[in-house]
């Protein structure tokens, strides 16, 4: 009887021990997906994904000839979008490239046919441009963006 008490308890305590280290994984999943979180990232890291976003969008489009959509206008949140603490040190030297990167995209939106897809390459290479500079990590996914070279 003695040792069946002590397996019960054992056994309980087994159990809670199991289930505080679910919690503590649910809770260690939970952190790790607030990093993911809008609210964790940046102004700017939340703009990037939304203009890589539009260049898979028009991509795609232009892959297909299909007509590319409207002309987006709230990038030129970059201009002034809050970056993560320490990414740009000279916001007129970043904003030149923020700058060139606007008029590139008015290209696209003004252009047309074959005029698109370059237009749309030089699109690509403003982004690469300034992320020589600024933030290498997302380059390769930026080459993957080419249309000439897939
Ligand atoms: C004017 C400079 C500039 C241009 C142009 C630019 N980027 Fe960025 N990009 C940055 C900086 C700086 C960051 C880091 C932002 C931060 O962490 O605050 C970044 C971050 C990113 C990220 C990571 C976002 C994340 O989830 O944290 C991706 C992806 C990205 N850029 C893709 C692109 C693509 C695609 C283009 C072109 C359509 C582009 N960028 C154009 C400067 C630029």
């Amino acid at each position: 009887m003695k040792h069946l008490i002590f397996a019960f308890v054992a056994g309980c305590l087994v159990l809670a021990c199991s289930k505080e280290k679910v919690e503590q994984e649910v809770g260690e999943a939970r952190q790790n997906s607030s990093q993911l979180n809008p609210n964790g990232d940046s102004e700017l890291a939340l703009l990037m994904r939304s203009m890589t976003t539009y260049m898979e969008v028009i991509k795609d489009s232009l892959q297909k000839e299909a007509p590319i959509p409207e002309c987006p206008t709230e990038f030129e949140a970059l201009m002034v979008a809050k970056e993560t603490e320490g990414m740009i040190k000279d916001r007129n030297h970043f904003n030149a490239y923020a700058d060139q990167w606007l008029s590139d995209l008015n290209q696209v939106c003004t252009s047309s046919g074959s005029n698109r897809v370059k237009a749309y390459e030089r699109l690509r290479s403003s982004c690469l441009n300034c992320h020589q500079s600024y933030c290498q990590g997302p380059i390769p996914k930026i080459q993957r963006l080419s249309i000439q070279n897939p």
